[in-house]
């Protein structure tokens, strides 16, 4: 078992291991120091899947098992999901010592998480994170979020769990496009961190080496959210590809998911910060290469002004200023706060129409 150390206002580990959801149980026993119900959160996908040995670890080791499976989706990451979990809670009467069990993707973990973290103001948390994007990103650091009509995200909190359990195994489950969906993150860090983690995924494919992979990309994030856990300086780095990204998405109807949104938003900043020389050629050529090597695409058809207005909704854009993620070369990356007036150049420079 890898086993990552979070230093947080929570200490937890992320365990990365294959068939770690078996003991997952016992993990969350020695992680939460608590015996009473678990509320297992997941949907309709992985559940059927996943469920049921979760929940046997779980009864084994003690627990009175509940479940509440929803249907999944960026749609579904909305209040109404949220309030059906806490009514969930609530009338089995769930308590502070009870704990949530987050067991899918981000969309999962970022409504049970929220859900956990204001229910009773805060109930134990353990993310069982069932695809690479939730094992490298999602599942670890703390962010929990609903969507509002308005944008992404836009109704959330920090709210750090007790432990997060990856199992490489049930990756074996995981539709083509949901691993590229991971990929996106990966090659984000890899941009941001250079060094290993670029040359790993450049030599040999991600999927041959999951536990190294998830376990640097965690180190990575680790780091990060060690030093700025509440998101007002250096985390904002783990942002790289995303401002663009989020408005990608958000022009597409979310038909475009969030890592491939990513991958896209990355490539864009690339090119924008080669072209106003923050950067040399080889950082877009690298970037893209990496995505072209996984598969995923660099650019997307919509307008400046079309992504420009996407992105106004975006948490990102404060007071009139935005703060873009600025390669400068691989592994190494800096914040740059520009006005949002700009954006559309950045856009149009980063290969928007
Ligand atoms: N909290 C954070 O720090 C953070 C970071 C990055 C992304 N996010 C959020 O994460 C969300 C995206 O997460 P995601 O990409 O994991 O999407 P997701 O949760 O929708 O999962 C993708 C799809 O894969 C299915 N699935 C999950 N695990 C599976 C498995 N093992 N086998 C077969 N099918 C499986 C799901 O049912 C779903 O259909 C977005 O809402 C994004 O905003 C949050």
């Amino acid at each position: 078992m890898k086993c990552i150390r979070v230093n947080a206002s929570r200490q937890y580990n992320v365990e990365i291991q294959h068939g770690a959801l078996a003991i997952a149980g016992e993990e969350t026993l020695k992680a939460t120091h608590a015996i009473g119900k678990a509320l297992i959160v997941s949907d309709e996908n992985v559940f059927p899947l996943y469920g049921e040995t979760v929940a046997e670890s779980l009864r084994a080791t003690g627990y009175g098992v509940h479940t509440f499976v929803f249907k999944g989706g960026e749609d579904t990451k909305s209040i109404k999901t949220y309030e059906a979990i806490i009514a969930a809670l609530s009338e089995n009467r769930f308590t502070r010592s009870d704990v949530l069990v987050a067991l899918g993707g981000g969309i999962v973990g970022d409504v049970g998480g929220f859900a956990a973290a204001t229910y009773q103001r805060g109930i134990k948390l353990v993310q069982l994170p069932t695809t690479l994007l939730a094992d490298v990103d999602s599942s670890v650091g703390g962010k929990t979020a609903v969507n509002l009509p308005t944008g992404k995200n836009q109704l959330g909190c920090f709210y750090q769990p007790s432990l997060v359990l990856c199992d490489t195994d049930a990756l074996s489950t995981l539709p083509e496009a949901e691993y590229k969906n991971g990929c996106g993150e990966i090659i984000k860090y890899a941009v941001l961190a250079g060094g290993e983690l670029f040359s790993m995924i450049e030599n040999a494919d991600i999927r041959t080496q999951y536990a190294d992979v998830i376990a640097r990309c965690v180190t990575i994030k680790r780091d990060i959210v060690g030093e700025d856990e509440f998101d007002t300086g250096r985390r904002r780095l783990l942002n790289l590809g995303h401002t663009f990204g989020h408005a990608i998405e958000k022009c597409s109807g979310y038909s475009i998911p969030h890592g491939a949104a990513v991958g896209i938003g990355l490539a864009m900043m690339c090119r924008a910060a080669h072209k106003r020389g923050y950067c040399a050629s080889d950082v877009p050529e690298k970037a893209e290469k990496l995505l072209a090597k996984y598969g995923m695409s660099d650019a997307a058809d919509f307008t400046a002004q079309e992504l420009y207005d996407a992105a106004l909704s975006d948490k990102k854009i404060a007071g009139g200023s935005v703060s873009l993620v600025i390669p400068e070369k691989i592994g190494c990356c800096h914040v740059l706060t520009v006005s949002c007036g700009d954006m559309p150049g950045w856009l149009k420079d980063g290969g928007a129409r």
